[in-house]
């Protein structure tokens, strides 16, 4: 069985004040039953010593491990500032930083190779769902972006839609099995976890977790709040 997740992406957002919502939601999870991620930026990662529960992950990481890149995190820098997982291939990097999937198959082979697990999301824009491309699409980005030694001990997969994310709109629980069970059959390891993303709040998050295939959330707007992500980790103990 793949293990259950409740992630979070802080994305660009926080600063040293939002450091109380990480503690007062490992407060709040200390035995929880599913494994609970949260992504901060690096510059909060790195101040974090004691995340009780809570794994943390770095948002992206450079393919190498060092060098003259100015600006850039390696996964090694990650590892070392207390992260055990790295979010590659975001949409938000494809579309920002031009990531294609070589690009992104590389980070997670350096995120591997760190010791991280690596959180390799995918998905389809709204032209692709629209043209009925979405499953062909979600083929590709694996093929391309997964490395062949991908196991449930390295790699976790996100499914976040492009026209999902931050929009409000959430795929019918029909469109997301569809997915899911596409996903997990193009996957040679059958128990790397399976997480939806894209719109997930506490009061979608029991009816997403209902769908087969669905191992937990990768979650934005919401995770940024213990209030609201909070009930999202306890909706996924109750699937
Ligand atoms: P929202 O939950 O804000 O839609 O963001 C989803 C996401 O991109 C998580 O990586």
């Amino acid at each position: 069985m793949p293990r259950k997740i409740a992630a979070g992406n802080w994305k660009m957002n926080g600063t040293t004040a939002s450091l109380a919502e990480l503690f007062a939601i490992a407060a709040a999870h200390q035995d929880p039953k599913v494994d609970i991620l949260i992504c901060p930026p690096a510059t909060l990662l790195a101040r974090i010593t004691d995340a009780g529960a809570i794994a943390l992950g770095g948002q992206d990481c450079h393919v190498n491990t060092t060098g003259a890149h100015t600006g850039d995190i390696s996964a090694v820098m990650l590892a070392d500032a207390g992260a055990t997982f790295c979010l590659t291939g975001h949409s938000e990097r494809r579309t920002d930083h031009g990531e294609d999937n070589a690009t992104v198959a590389a980070k997670s082979l350096a995120a591997h190779a760190a010791g991280l697990t690596a959180v390799i999301c995918i998905g389809e824009t709204l032209a692709e769902r629209e043209a009925g491309e979405t499953l062909a699409v979600l083929s590709a980005q694996i093929a391309g972006s997964v490395p062949a030694e991908a196991t449930a001990q390295n790699t976790v997969i996100a499914y976040e839609p492009v026209w999902a994310i931050g929009t409000g709109l959430v795929p019918s629980t029909d469109q997301i099995a569809e997915a899911h069970a596409h996903i997990r059959a193009e996957l040679s390891d059958k128990d790397i976890p399976l997480l939806y993303g894209g719109s997930v709040k506490a009061s979608n998050a029991a009816e997403i977790f209902a769908v087969p295939n669905v191992d937990g959330a990768l979650v934005g707007g919401a995770s940024l709040r213990a209030a609201d992500f909070s009930p999202i980790i306890t909706a996924l103990e109750n699937a």
